[in-house]
């Protein structure tokens, strides 16, 4: 059994997937922090990859950018592959001036300018949040490290280059800590399925201060980041 966008059989993948948004980002997390890694997907190159961390089945496969590409990985991975969690470790633009760079954001809720909801035909406006228990347990992590993060609403954006340059003070106002691309769909997708999710970003740039980081210390807070999602996993 496979699907058009994914070549694993059945139990090739794990219960729970971590997933990057870029599939060289997968196979290098799985290189890196997987024991007795064995590859299960290669179309489109967005590889996907399942091994073990201190002993338990982990499953680690790239998203891709933006809502219609994680809202097909992570589709076909719960309603096919009987995933049970879903935990994208991605970045994200900062929104506030106390939200800095190589912070992490573990994802609450998630606004939308995207119209993915649009599918299930509720009569008002979806509000897609993430898993509690997933949550609860990623703040808990988080509080053993040594790492500055915040925890509450961002938005998943279809719109990288913004035409609208005002469209961040009025997110920022009503209380979003930062933008991606992916949440919502995933959040939307892993309700409907009756599933669970959870985002955690790295702050990797500021839509409010032109501050910048160095490539090591982005690597050492997405370590941070990616220590927290595979010991909640
Ligand atoms: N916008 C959208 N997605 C992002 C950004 C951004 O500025 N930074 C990292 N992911």
């Amino acid at each position: 059994m496979a699907t058009p966008h994914n070549q694993a059989t059945k139990g090739e993948i794990a219960k729970t997937v971590l997933m990057p948004g870029d599939p060289l980002r997968a196979k290098f997390l799985a290189e890196t922090y997987l024991e007795n890694v064995k590859q299960f997907n290669t179309v489109r190159n967005m590889f996907g990859y399942t091994g073990t961390y201190k002993g338990k089945e982990v499953s680690i496969m790239g998203s891709g950018m933006g809502m219609p590409s994680i809202g097909i990985y992570s589709y076909e991975l719960f309603s096919q592959y009987d995933v049970e969690n879903i935990i994208r470790i991605g970045s994200c633009g900062s929104f506030k001036e106390n939200v800095h760079l190589r912070d992490i954001i573990i994802v609450q809720g998630c606004c939308t300018d995207s119209n993915f909801a649009h599918q299930y035909e509720l009569p008002g406006t979806y509000s897609a949040i993430s898993s509690y228990a997933l949550l609860e347990r990623a703040v808990n992590k988080a509080k053993e490290k040594d790492v500055v993060y915040h925890v509450g609403n961002v938005l998943a954006s279809d719109i990288f280059y913004h035409a609208d340059q005002g469209s961040v003070e009025k997110w920022a106002s009503m209380g979003c800590l930062g933008v991606e691309m992916e949440s919502y769909a995933l959040f939307a997708t892993a309700a409907y399925l009756n599933k669970r999710a959870l985002t955690l970003l790295t702050v990797s740039d500021s839509l409010v201060s032109n501050e910048e980081t160095s490539p090591e210390e982005r690597e050492k807070t997405f370590t941070a980041m990616m220590e927290i999602a595979l010991e909640i996993a």
